[in-house]
């Protein structure tokens, strides 16, 4: 008989007090569905799975995409399993299900909300018609090290830019209701601190003085939550020598008890059993108790809750309350999602078909991808390109590929499916223009046999554009690379290139910052073009050629050289700033802040990009010198687009607080808009600060604000700012 949507806790006790120890245990645990895994170890065969879920002893299931499978799974657990409780559909939607979007890094570049939102939604919708109800997105960490692959994933290196960009991938993913077709559970991931793993190696130690991790990387968290986020997942790391998935600090005091979350907190793959290698706990009776007593409902791939918690509860152990707590939270998750009206809500073959790789759905991504591109560099307005050009030489080993397109996180996507660079160039120019292609190089190879094939193109054309980068697994869990130049003999490729003399466009792909500082003083073109899946080759071309004018800027810090890293541009300022300008011999201002073999400066700042339009600034405008707590203070610039072509603009706004109870950063952006200046308008920005956004952790740990000097800085990127003073009375 079918049961209400009305996700009352009445429904939840009811079936709860209905259920043995062991079907209990059932819902907590979490499995992978198909050959497709993600992580070490394969859990179950075939078989067993299918045993296992028509006994219900299994919560759900991920990575078993499709309407009709989903919808066979589905039938055993709802047919079979005694009290017919319908099983979870989970997976990674990080970029899209088989319409593969920009990877998440390169999305945040855009700076455009409404279009990541969107992307979000689409996701969700082909996501859905396949079956699947619960995502593994949106991923929310913040990444300071560009060695670290998992940046890909994320939204860059600054808490205010990510907490904005996780609240629209939740309102994406989840709509208004969770029970609504074509909306599916948000798991903002990954609970704590993911990000920053000692020397940007993948799952290392995680160790920050609680005030950095309250300031800089538990802001998305929180927002996602705030923006009604159904689910977290832990993270593999410690912090502060507990791991996350068995911190009680993390999972109860600050997620519940702080932060009022009262969704369900999944471990990531396998992380509860992994903490006996972490070594907090001995056996794997104790990591399972410590998991779920420290808040983590439902184990991952682990197979460590079946095993352990029936004996543990039965031994007097475990309350059997404390299990309670945890299998209500995932019922309430199942109501919510509408499963327990309808079990088949997301398995319809039909839908399916319709929704998935729509016309629409491309247009969304060619949408996103267009607008995550960043001109790093156009010198003497190389770009845009004529579209009547006699010869282009495309060179580089992205040049005709489509495998790599797709991104780091996306094994639903096909391989066959991108539009390659070479197809985009094809579609955009003239029927007179001729395009000579070779690879010159590989990304893993050292062999130049392709360099004299290259260099003979290359001196044939009008124009080189060189299609660099890292292949696709080169970024993305578990490519942390101590290197962050250009792989391979890719670099000395772009050497032999521009020995010709020809005007050359490089764009660059990754999923990280690069290191490219020769790139940048020696070719005149850059696009900084990450990962931008299946409309890769059109979105490229819009920008090449001038139908669209790139607008993104860089969500990451892009360093001078690996050594610089961590580098980020809300640093503090040291007791000895180096103020120098490099010119002076090395001996002046020995003791200070710096290194001796680089400046201090990155390749390119935080929020750094480049538009075919020229935009001016204006002076500060304040509305008062000071403000009172409680009051808001107008900050208003004028933007001149003193250009001939239109352009979308991010103007950026970030404070600084001169002196506080502690240290504080030389910047911290506090807000940004993004708007269209047409060729020769000029249009007002206006901004409202409030006593929030100078708010921090004081001495003392409160968060709030301190009366003194302050400066607000407005600009086109952190560095090249406008600034005025005011004071909080
Ligand atoms: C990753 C998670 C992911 C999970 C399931 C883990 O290895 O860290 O982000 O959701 O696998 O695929």
């Amino acid at each position: 008989e079918p049961v209400s949507k009305e996700p009352t806790n009445d429904k939840v006790e009811e079936l709860l007090s209905q259920m043995t120890l062991e079907e209990k245990v059932g819902q907590l645990n979490f499995i992978v569905g198909d050959a497709l895994q993600t992580g070490p170890a394969s859990v179950t065969n075939d078989g067993e799975r299918l045993e296992m879920i028509k006994s219900g002893k299994v919560t759900g299931v991920f990575n078993a995409p499709g309407a009709e499978f989903s919808y066979k799974l589905q039938k055993l657990a709802v047919e079979n399993s005694r009290l017919g409780i319908p099983l979870l559909f989970g997976a990674d939607i990080i970029h899209g299900y088989k319409t593969i979007f920009p990877i998440p890094l390169a999305e945040a570049a855009s700076w455009d909300l409404e279009t990541i939102e969107n992307g979000a939604r689409v996701a969700a919708k082909e996501a859905t018609s396949a079956g699947i109800n619960f995502n593994f997105a949106p991923m929310v960490d913040v990444g300071r090290d560009a060695r670290w692959g998992r940046n890909a994933e994320g939204a860059g290196e600054d808490p205010y830019l990510g907490s904005l960009i996780a609240r629209a991938r939740v309102r994406g993913f989840q709509g208004n209701d969770l029970a609504a077709p074509y909306t599916l559970a948000a798991c903002v991931k990954h609970f704590a601190a993911y990000g920053a793993p000692e020397g940007g190696k993948e799952y290392n130690t995680v160790d920050m003085s609680e005030r950095v991790l309250r300031e800089m990387y538990l802001p998305p968290y929180r927002a996602a939550i705030d923006e009604g986020a159904a689910t977290v997942m832990t993270s593999f790391n410690e912090i502060d020598g507990v791991p996350a998935s068995g911190s009680k600090y993390l999972l109860d005091d600050i997620l519940r008890k702080e932060w009022g979350f009262n969704g369900m907190v999944v471990s990531d793959y396998n992380s509860i059993t992994e903490m006996i290698n972490h070594g907090v706990v001995g056996n794997r009776a104790d990591a399972a108790k410590m998991a779920l007593e420290s808040g983590n409902d439902m184990d991952m791939m682990g197979l460590i809750y079946s095993s352990e918690i029936e004996k543990l509860v039965k031994e007097g152990k475990l309350s059997e309350e404390t299990l309670d707590k945890a299998v209500r939270r995932v019922l309430k998750l199942k109501y919510d999602l509408g499963l327990f009206e309808n079990p088949y809500l997301y398995a319809d073959p039909a839908v399916e078909k319709k929704e998935v790789r729509s016309k629409e759905n491309y247009d969304a991504a060619l949408d996103m991808a267009k607008r995550s591109i960043v001109l790093l560099k156009n010198e003497k307005d190389l770009l845009p390109i004529n579209k009547n050009v006699n010869t282009i030489a495309l060179i580089g080993p992205l040049a005709e590929n489509k495998d790599e397109l797709n991104g780091m996180w996306s094994f639903f996507g096909e391989n066959q499916d991108p539009i390659s660079i070479l197809e985009g160039i094809k579609q955009k120019v003239g029927p007179g223009t001729k395009i000579l292609t070779a690879d010159g190089a590989d990304f893993y190879s050292d062999s130049r046999s392709g360099f004299s094939k290259a260099v003979g193109i290359a001196n044939k054309a009008d124009v080189v554009i060189l299609a660099l980068g890292e292949s696709a697994v080169m970024s993305g869990e578990a490519a942390s690379r101590s290197s962050i130049e250009l792989p391979g003999v890719q670099k000395e490729l772009m050497q032999a290139i521009q020995k010709t003399g020809k005007p050359i466009v490089t764009l660059v792909s990754s999923g990280r910052p690069l290191a490219i500082s020769w790139m940048d003083k020696n070719i005149p073109a850059i696009l900084q073009t990450w990962s931008l899946g299946t409309l890769t080759g059109p979105a490229i071309a819009e920008v090449l050629f001038g139908d669209y004018n790139p607008s993104g800027k860089l969500p990451m810090t892009f360093p001078r050289n690996v050594g610089q890293v961590p580098i980020y541009y809300n640093h503090k300022n040291t007791g000895r700033p180096y103020t120098g300008d490099y010119s002076e011999p090395a001996s002046d201002r020995i003791y200070s802040s710096r290194y001796r073999d680089v400046e201090n400066s990155p390749l390119y700042p935080f929020g750094y990009g480049l538009s075919y339009a020229k935009f001016e600034y204006s002076d500060i405008q304040l509305d008062k010198a000071s403000i009172k707590s409680g009051e808001t203070l107008k900050v208003k610039v004028s933007v001149k687009n003193a250009s001939k072509v239109d352009g979308e603009e991010v103007v950026q706004l970030y404070i600084r607080d001169l002196v506080g109870s502690v240290t504080r950063p030389v910047k911290e952006l506090k807000g940004f808009k993004k708007l269209m200046i047409k060729a020769g308008e000029t249009k007002e920005v206006s901004f409202d600060l409030t006593e929030d956004d100078l708010s921090f952790y004081r001495r003392d740990m409160t968060f709030g604000t301190e009366p003194g000097d302050f400066k607000v800085y407005v600009g086109t990127n952190s560095r090249d700012v406008k600034e005025a003073d005011f004071m909080l009375m």
